[in-house]
């Protein structure tokens, strides 16, 4: 069989067939600006099982849930005044904010892990408004990798992994623009913002619209720490490196910025660079794709060099960070309580 065509097989544009898979319960892998998601309709608990079977994540690890507007969101959740001021200036685009969800609101308690908080976002990505508006209801989205996994940037990402045998459709939205996971802005028991966790905005900004610094994560018994907190998680099969200055022998390097070594004796060092010309937001775009790349080379390790901290830098580092981790013995078949 060719191999191509059968990869491509879930691979569609068709948003209408898309919304309808989702209405009889079936999965749908969408593109947002951040991830690939794998989407379900968050009404059904038949439906959002399947995401927790599909992913290999525990039904504890509560997931966000996507709609199309601000108002739509606004009745699932009771939104604050800096919750508000957050929304205009950031949504559509890639903010998650956690907050106190509205009893009856519809919304499955396995979506919601049965917390009394929700997660809502409305992601901007042209595909998944047609989706989310053509389904017109709530679409609960995890990444669509399998659990502890490197989050998928592009359709084939999906369609090459375990996943794909488990939804109906793909929807092809070409590259994520943005490559790293939404920022999740939740609030502790003063109702002060907390970053709960670095992504696709920076915390400057966010901290910016809010007049005020986010405080850092506190994990009170009633919430589930983020899994994107805990240490390893976003991994690829190879160990990485960090603040590598240069690759060693055998290693592969992904650089950053202009003054990388990309050559070494006269020979061109094995890698990629995230961004030649030293762009948080182009090396935040290309963090999960390379690391693909480099990962498929069947290398041992990956050296990454030293990432600024400011800006995406954080949530770059974030990421690279937990890459790192030491795994737990068996990975690849989800390790409890390590999964987005
Ligand atoms: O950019 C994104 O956010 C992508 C795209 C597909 O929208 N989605 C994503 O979902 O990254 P996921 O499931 O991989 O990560 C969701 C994170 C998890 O760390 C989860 O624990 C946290 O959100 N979360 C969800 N509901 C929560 C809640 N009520 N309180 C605290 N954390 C919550
Ligand atoms: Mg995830």
């Amino acid at each position: 069989m060719n191999k191509t065509v059968h990869k491509r097989a879930h691979i569609t544009s068709d948003v209408a067939a898309a919304a309808a898979a989702l209405k009889r319960g079936g999965l749908v892998v969408f593109p947002t600006e951040t991830v690939y998601g794998l989407g379900a309709d968050a009404t059904s608990d038949a439906a959002v099982s399947a995401i927790y079977a599909a992913k290999g994540r525990p039904a504890t690890n509560p997931l966000i849930i996507h709609l199309a507007t601000a108002e739509d969101t606004a009745r699932l959740v009771e939104m604050n005044d800096a919750a508000e001021r957050l929304a205009r200036a950031f949504w559509p685009g890639p903010l998650t904010l956690v907050l106190p969800y509205r009893p009856q609101a519809g919304v499955s308690a396995l979506a919601r892990a049965g917390l009394e908080t929700l997660a809502v976002r409305v992601p901007a990505h042209p595909l998944a408004q047609a989706l989310l508006r053509a389904f017109d209801g709530p679409v609960a989205a995890p990444s669509a990798n399998v659990s502890g996994r490197l989050s998928p940037t592009e359709a084939e990402h999906v369609a090459e992994s375990p996943l794909a045998r488990h939804v109906a459709a793909i929807l092809d939205g070409g590259e994520c623009a943005v490559g790293l996971e939404s920022t999740i802005i939740g609030f502790n028991e003063a109702g002060e913002p907390q970053l709960l966790r670095p992504g696709g905005i920076a915390r400057e900004d966010i901290e910016a619209v809010l007049g005020q610094p986010l405080r850092a994560a506190t994990t009170p018994a009633s919430q589930p720490t983020a899994p994107g907190q805990l240490a390893s998680h976003y991994a690829p099969r190879a160990k990485l490196r960090l603040n590598a200055l240069a690759p060693e022998e055998g290693e592969m390097y992904l650089a950053f910025g202009p003054d990388a070594p990309m050559t070494t004796g006269g020979k061109a060092v094995p890698g990629l660079n995230l961004s030649p010309s030293g762009d948080l937001a182009e090396a935040a775009a290309n963090l999960y794709a390379y690391l693909r790349i480099l990962d498929d080379t069947g290398v041992d390790t990956i050296a990454v060099a030293p990432i600024p901290a400011t800006g995406l830098g954080e949530a770059i580092n974030d990421r690279l960070r937990r890459a790192a981790a030491p795994r737990p013995a068996k990975q690849r078949s989800a390790p409890q309580g390590e999964q987005t």
